[in-house]
């Protein structure tokens, strides 16, 4: 895994649903759905990272559907990236879909392919998504059919 960034390093937690909204924000800066968020916030897997001064810095969520998770909104504030933030996102991101007993994980991404197959992530089939994956409101209206999948084990 990259890890570039050195301490103090932002603490990444679960969010509460009181934070939505700026965590909405961050994602409409990055031209990212928030369809389908507060789920996430609500069920405890919106994970978010803030500076020392309370800024939010980054976040990312998971959809969990029985050993899948649908990996999506993960974005970090434009003066933070390229350093290591998105990759312990990821990371953490990943730890959490694997303690609520996920072994697969999913995404979309139509900017980032290349971020996320530096990091075990490899193309997919959006035809061969899981039920619960090919369900979600990503993969059913908020994407475009046109939008890559990519996949990895959850190890
Ligand atoms: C993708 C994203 C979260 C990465 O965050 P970050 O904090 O910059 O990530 P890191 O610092 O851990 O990793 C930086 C590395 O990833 C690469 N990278 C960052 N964004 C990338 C992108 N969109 N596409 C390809 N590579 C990317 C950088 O070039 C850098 O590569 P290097 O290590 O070879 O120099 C951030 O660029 C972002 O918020 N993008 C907009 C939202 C988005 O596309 N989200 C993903 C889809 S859900």
């Amino acid at each position: 895994m990259l890890l570039r960034m050195t301490a103090p390093f932002p603490e990444i937690r679960i969010a509460t649903v009181d934070e939505l909204p700026e965590v909405e924000q961050l994602l409409a800066a990055a031209a990212l759905t928030r369809e389908g968020l507060a789920a996430c916030a609500q069920g405890g897997h919106l994970l978010v990272a803030r500076a020392d001064d309370g800024c939010l810095m980054g976040c990312v969520a998971l959809e969990l559907f029985e050993t899948d998770a649908l990996l999506r909104s993960m974005a970090v504030t434009a003066g933070g990236r390229r350093h290591g933030l998105g990759s312990a996102l990821l990371a953490r991101a990943l730890d959490h879909a694997r303690a609520a007993g996920a072994r697969e994980a999913w995404l979309l991404t139509e900017t980032a392919g290349s971020f996320f197959a530096a990091r075990g992530w490899q193309p997919a089939d959006r035809a061969a998504a899981p039920a619960g994956i090919a369900g979600s409101v990503e993969f059913m209206s908020a994407c475009p059919s046109s939008v890559p999948a990519m996949r990895r084990a959850v190890t």
